[in-house]
């Protein structure tokens, strides 16, 4: 296997002298009493208060429609909370410009439910277009989609056509993608659904990797496998309400 090339993650989209997000446990995101109403009136988050922090794993459980999908939605700006302060970094992300926004999703890595690959363009392609976009160099481009392609057993499928894989190796697409820059904060949004054991241990290890290089990692997930006998703190939502587990 290669070396992890990435540099130490850190937040950029407000770069201060003081950013916390280059401390270890400095909280990293916060939501104060938020609730997300989904027009005209169903309530998919009702006064939800949470906190993760830098460096921190966190499994978001509950069952289907309680609100997993709708908090890390919130917390990449992909919806607006209703009511309630969503801050990462000790900012207000509702109230960011666009400009700051785009800086803020830059740092923000996101496993998709619905995985929103480009089904016609390679596997190789879908990865490395998260990292060109940052405009990193093509030489470490190549290095890391090769290390991931090989931590994720996905090599031979480098210059398949995604819409040509099965799901469980879409889905290991769609980690590699979201892991690719190596973002502060990582959203996986039931990253395991479609995985046999060993797959699971894949992606669980390359989890682990990233958090332990300091990226912030919230899962939101059925599988028990993953968050059972863990050590990291899980919330659970239930119809919108939340209530740490562990
Ligand atoms: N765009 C939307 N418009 C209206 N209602 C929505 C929308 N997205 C989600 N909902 C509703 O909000 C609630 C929470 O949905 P959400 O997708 O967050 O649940 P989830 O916990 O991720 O479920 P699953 O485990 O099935 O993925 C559900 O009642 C859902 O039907
Ligand atoms: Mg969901």
């Amino acid at each position: 296997m290669q070396e992890n090339t990435m540099e130490k993650p850190t937040f950029t989209f407000q770069p201060t002298p003081e950013d916390i997000s280059t401390q270890t446990g400095a909280v990293m995101v916060e939501l104060v009493k938020v609730t997300k109403i989904y027009p005209p009136d169903v309530v998919a988050l009702r006064n939800v208060s949470f906190t993760a922090r830098r460096g921190e794993i966190i499994f978001l459980t509950g069952a289907s429609g309680a609100g997993k999908s709708t908090l890390l939605k919130l917390l990449c700006r992909q919806e607006r909370p209703t009511k309630g302060l969503i801050e990462i970094n000790g900012t207000d992300i509702n109230k960011l410009k666009s400009a700051a926004t785009q800086r803020l999703r830059q740092n923000i890595g996101v496993a998709y439910q619905d995985f929103r690959l480009l089904p016609r363009q390679s596997v190789y392609q879908n990865i490395a277009m998260a990292m060109e976009v940052q405009f990193k160099s093509v030489k470490e481009i190549r290095q890391r989609v090769t290390e991931l392609l090989d931590k994720l057993s996905l090599i031979e499928k480098r210059n398949k056509p995604a819409g040509k894989l099965s799901r469980g190796e879409q889905q290991r697409v769609v980690i590699a993608r979201a892991v690719a820059n190596a973002p502060p904060l990582l959203l996986a949004d039931e990253p395991t659904g479609n995985l046999d054991s060993n797959t699971t241990l894949l992606v669980m290890g390359l989890f682990h990797e990233l958090n332990e290089s300091g990226s912030a990692i919230i899962i939101a997930t059925h599988d028990k496998s993953i968050y059972e006998g863990s050590n990291h703190r899980q919330f659970e939502l239930h119809q919108g309400e939340i209530t740490q587990i562990t």
